[in-house]
């Protein structure tokens, strides 16, 4: 397997090595991808053991190697990247299932990357060695290293301890190699190398963008450049203390090390006071510029001579004279803002020297460590010193870190689990901002692929039914018991016309009673808003909707606005798809004034349902939520003994079209199912007979249960295609909302009874059942039907004849639109009823062409 890209080596022979590790590296790969969790646990022992064992050692040789650092706190390093870490891995699950939510169904299953590619740091030579290798075994993947030139041979012995150790507990032959050759054109080969999966770079910012450009996943963390402010109401003694420890860490050769303390003026002299007196020493002009030369060259380049060293060291390069014990060199640095910016000791300093910035004001302090992270260590890790909570948030709020430590040192507080909770590691994420995809501290899980086996979970359904409701004749007898101080009327001019709010009145337990009745059929919005006016100044603490759906839905609207003056109408309106996750909020609080719906029609289902149809700019709108419910329904058949036969047709095939979408519907539930059926029942055998006779009251009685039977059935299944068709037509028509259910019922049975073209998405829809439920319809009925299929079209003769008893138009031509204005309207129609959220709950998922179709389907007699 080679390179992708033109390779920059010509050197056959080394072409063929560098090959050969990758192959190797393949090798071992899939060997360990073979291996349980129980081996890679032991093998991993084994390498901490080993690790552990050569911390010493392994410190010696990076001091030999590297010529800087504290011999002492590498060993730290080597312990941290060994025990600190394998109490953290011990017993994670990185083989097979390694998560579970049971509540969510859902199973994290993990897979190695393959083979890696690990870049060490100068800094951590050994430490990061030891940590890469240890979570490469825990996660199953071979790494190969390419180490520092000027630390690969004290790297090449750690890997090779732990190679060897890890082999005796089954880790595969050649799972960790390294490859010394120092020269960049390596590098460059196996970036673009096919056979190497990934990239795992730890180093400075150019090694970081090679990795981000070598075109595959790769995690690449830079370098670090940690400001540290120091509020006035900072412990000064635990700070200085924590500040010590962790500059001299190594010598600060690590990248989370502290680089500029800002101090507020408050506390300022009295910090410097004590860093003095625990060992710092406070620079002066001239040996500051010594420094920063030695540091910086003018380009602004680290000078690898004076990484890591001590201060002493530095101040013999430096041409001064320092007590052989100084910890620390203090940098006084200019507290403008832009004199800070373009001092040259604003960088990451990797040796004992730390910036001091003395800070006015919090908003300064702040804004200078923004400004330190801005050079070079965007990302990175920063600390705040306060035990002032909001100058806490404010700087976590305002520094761009992945890491903001508080209280706590930098150096040893990055790399996790020492002076906090953090995860180990030696690979401080740092976010975008540094080239890196996380700001994680990067551990087992960023080198894993992880599968989720997310098992089918169709969400619980409901089944929500107003508290009370009253029916047969007499029902309205209820209202006497309603406890009511001032009562609003909410009715039409019609109805009021008719007696209806007098029977009412009657029977209500109060005289003090209210009308509003400027209401008209498809109720609008300036109507609604005209309502609430009357609602505030009534002071009601009762409202009775006296009418059809349209005063009913009126009512709903206008008790919520009255509740609510400032919900937006536009909001409550926008479209969902899951009632659940809808974004509208309605106020889910109890109701001040209680709602009681007498309908006078038999239909619409208003009384229990939680819709309210509005029109609004000549668009019917649906407004949807469960505090709509009114609070009671009195459903008292003898106030539909004045319908005529055409509204009692409408309305009565408006209620069987609610029963007839919600029970193929995609939240049909086995309680709406029966709600359905019997509502279905008791149409099919008292609509022709109210619609014959209107003063048969037994008619009357099975329709208006029927009606509100069919309500609580679509108030939880909802309805489908035929009601958004009609919303669509009656709109733009000016048609009665049965009516223009009535025209399409025949042609949406059939649409929704043939195999879809495209189905609805629905987890607790488990099959396409509509075709199959029409025909349970015919023969829970017992309309017969031997076959599936004959009991459908049983079924759907006896709604066409029924459509046929009751006078139902079935062409746009019987509800006197002229046929062509109708066909010209159709593509606008089709995208009304598109947007209409009855739609929403149809079996079948009608497409734009096939609501055109449909809507085509009642221009001619079929
Ligand atoms: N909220 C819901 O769940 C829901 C469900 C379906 C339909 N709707 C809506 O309901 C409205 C249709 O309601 P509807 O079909 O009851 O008609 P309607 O309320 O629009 O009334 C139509 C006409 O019939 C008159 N009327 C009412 N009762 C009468 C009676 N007993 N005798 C003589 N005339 C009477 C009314 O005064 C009115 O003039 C539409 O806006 C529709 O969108 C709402
Ligand atoms: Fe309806």
């Amino acid at each position: 397997m080679a390179a992708t890209v033109e390779a920059p080596i010509t050197d056959p022979a080394l072409v063929k090595r560098l090959d050969g590790y990758v192959e190797r590296a393949r090798t071992a790969a899939r060997a360990f991808r073979r291996l349980d969790q129980e081996t890679v646990d032991a093998i991993v022992w084994a390498m901490v053991v080993a690790g552990l064992e050569h911390a010493v050692d392994l410190a010696e040789l990076a001091m030999q190697e590297t010529g800087f650092g504290v011999f002492e706190d590498k060993v730290l390093k080597n312990y941290i990247a060994t025990e600190f870490l394998y109490d953290y891995l011990k017993d994670k699950r990185t083989v097979g299932v390694i998560g579970e939510d049971l509540e969510r169904n859902i199973q994290e299953v993990a897979e190695p990357i393959g083979v890696i590619l690990g870049l060490l740091p100068i800094t951590n030579p050994t430490s990061t060695a030891l940590f890469k290798s240890i979570v490469a075994a825990k996660t199953r993947n071979a790494i190969i290293f390419r180490p520092s030139a000027r630390a690969a041979g004290c790297a090449e012995r750690a890997i090779a301890i732990l190679q060897e150790a890890g082999e005796a507990a089954g880790l595969p032959p050649d799972a960790l190699q390294v490859i010394p050759d120092p020269t960049l054109d390596v590098s460059q080969y196996l970036f673009h190398h096919r056979g190497v999966d990934f990239i795992w770079t730890t180093g400075g910012p150019k090694a970081v963008q090679a990795t981000n450009e070598a075109g595959k996943p790769c995690m690449g963390v830079g370098p670090g450049n940690a400001p540290v402010y120091l509020h006035a109401s900072a412990d000064v003694r635990m700070a200085v203390v924590d500040i010590l420890i962790s500059k001299t860490f190594d010598a600060s050769v690590i990248c989370p090390a502290e680089q500029t303390l800002v101090i507020d003026d408050a506390i300022h002299d009295d910090v410097v006071a004590e860093l003095e007196r625990m060992g710092a020493r406070v620079l002066d002009a001239a040996e500051v510029d010594a420094i920063a030369r030695l540091a910086f060259d003018p380009d602004g380049r680290v000078q690898v001579t004076a990484l890591g060293q001590s201060c002493a060291n530095l101040a013999a390069m430096g041409g001064f004279g320092i007590g052989e014990d100084t910890k620390v060199l203090l940098a006084p640095l200019p507290a403008d803002l832009a004199e800070l910016a373009a001092h040259p000791l604003v960088q990451e300093k990797l040796m004992p020297v730390l910036g001091i910035v003395r800070s006015p004001s919090v908003e300064h302090g702040i804004a200078a460590c923004e400004l330190v992270t801005e050079h070079g260590g965007l990302g990175h890790t920063s600390a705040v010193y306060a035990q002032d909570e909001s100058v806490i948030a404010r700087f976590a709020d305002a520094v761009r870190t992945g890491r903001i430590l508080v209280n706590a040192p930098t150096a040893v507080g990055a790399l996790g689990g020492v002076y906090n909770a953090l995860t180990p590691t030696f690979s401080l994420g740092c976010g975008t901002w540094g080239g890196s995809t996380t700001t994680d501290n990067v551990n087992y899980r960023n080198l894993l692929n992880i599968k989720v086996v997310s098992r089918r979970q169709a969400p619980p359904q409901w089944f929500r039914v107003p508290s009370d409701t009253y029916f047969n004749a007499g029902a309205i007898e209820a209202l006497r018991q309603i406890p009511a101080a001032q009562v609003l009327v909410v009715t039409d001019a019609d109805t009021e016309g008719r007696g209806a709010v007098d029977e009412v009145r009657r029977h209500l337990g109060t005289p003090a009673v209210r009308v509003f009745s400027d209401l008209h059929p498809e109720p609008t919005e300036e109507e609604i808003r005209a309502g609430v006016q009357v609602l505030d100044q009534s002071r009601a603490d009762l409202v009775v909707a006296v009418g059809g759906g349209s005063v009913i839905d009126a009512a709903k609207a206008i008790r919520l606005f009255h509740e609510h003056p400032h919900l937006s109408l536009r909001e409550l309106a926008l479209p969902f798809l899951d009632a659940r996750k809808r974004v509208a909020q309605y106020p889910q609080i109890a109701h001040t004034v209680r709602l009681v719906a007498v309908p006078t029609t038999a239909g619409t289902g208003s009384e229990v349902s939680p819709a309210a149809v509005l029109t609004v700019a000549g668009r019917k709108v649906t407004l949807v939520d469960y505090s709509l419910v009114p609070d009671m329904a009195v459903v008292e058949p003898r106030l539909t003994l004045s319908m005529p036969p055409a509204l009692t047709a409408d309305t009565g095939v408006d209620a069987l079209t609610h029963a007839l979408e919600a029970y193929v519907s995609i939240f049909a539930s086995p309680y709406t199912d029966a709600f359905c059926l019997q509502a279905i029942n008791l149409i099919l055998g008292a609509l022709p007979r109210a619609f014959a006779d209107g003063a048969d009251l037994q008619a009357r009685t099975d329709m208006a249960n029927a009606a509100t039977i069919a309500g609580l059935a679509f108030s939880n299944a909802f309805v489908g295609v035929n009601h958004a068709l009609a919303h669509a037509v009656g709109a733009r028509f000016g048609i009665a909302h049965g009516r223009a259910n009535g025209l399409f019922l025949s042609h949406v049975l059939r649409y929704n009874a043939a195999i879809p073209t495209k189905f609805m998405p629905a987890p607790g829809y488990s099959a396409y059942v509509a075709p199959e439920k029409y025909a349970q319809i015919a023969w829970v009925l017992g309309l017969g039907g031997h076959s599936e299929e004959i009991a459908r079209e049983r079924m759907f003769g006896r709604v066409d004849e029924l459509l046929q008893a009751v006078g139902m138009p079935r062409t746009v031509a019987d509800l006197g639109i002229d046929p062509e204005v109708f066909a010209a309207a159709i593509d606008e129609l089709a995208m009304a009823a598109f947007r209409d959220p009855s739609l929403r709950t149809n079996p079948r998922m009608p497409l734009v062409v096939e609501l055109r179709r449909l809507l085509a389907a009642v221009v001619e007699p079929g």
